[in-house]
């Protein structure tokens, strides 16, 4: 499943072998790595950035896109999909470059990620588990419509050290 949607602000697109010398100017960034799960490399070096472009391109039904502004990559954006009894959940991801912060991108980027999802019969429920320190990025999912369900105290061990993370979740026709 693949979307490729022009929005005012970006494109989202498959990942391309071109992409390579981008995803790593724009993954190996500590500010980045630190709000995401351990799965994301620090440093993140050319090796991971093939792997990944090969990976995202055989995730399905989960989808792995890359962000882009003017035909380059500047971020990614993913729903990896539950099992068993929680096949119809979608784990809901996204990071941009750290350049790239602060304009919007990401909402836009997500906004249609989620819309794209939900119109389809897999997804009933996209979460986002955020890091209780990461607030830009629960305002991200405020915008889009997610719903703060939670506080998961101290479920997370990252950079050294615990700290609870907010579960943010939108439900399709809710
Ligand atoms: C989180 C991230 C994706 C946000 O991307 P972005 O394009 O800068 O986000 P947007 O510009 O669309 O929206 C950010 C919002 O957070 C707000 N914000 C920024 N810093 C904030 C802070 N410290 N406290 C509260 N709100 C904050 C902004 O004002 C904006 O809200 P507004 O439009 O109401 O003013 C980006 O910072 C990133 O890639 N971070 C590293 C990876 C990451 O955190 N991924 C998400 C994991 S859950």
């Amino acid at each position: 499943m693949l979307l490729h949607t022009n929005l005012p602000k970006c494109t989202l697109r498959s990942w391309k072998k071109e992409d390579k010398a981008d995803l790593v100017h724009h993954a190996n960034n500590r500010h980045v790595w630190r709000n995401l799960t351990d799965v994301f490399p620090h440093p993140y070096t050319e090796a991971d950035a093939e792997f990944w472009i090969t990976f995202a391109n055989k995730a399905a039904p989960s989808i792995h896109l890359a962000i882009a502004i003017d035909g380059k990559a500047i971020g990614g954006i993913g729903i990896i999909a539950g099992e068993d009894i929680a096949r119809h959940t979608g784990k809901f991801g996204y990071w941009l470059g750290e350049a790239h912060w602060g304009k919007g991108i990401a909402t836009a980027a997500a906004r249609a990620m989620a819309a794209h999802a939900l119109s389809g019969s897999l997804f009933e429920r996209l979460e986002a588990p955020v890091f209780a320190w990461n607030p830009s990025s629960m305002r991200v999912l405020e915008k889009v419509g997610f719903v703060r369900e939670g506080v998961m105290k101290r479920s997370v061990f990252k950079d050294g050290q615990f700290t609870d993370s907010v579960m943010y979740a939108l439900i399709k026709n809710a």
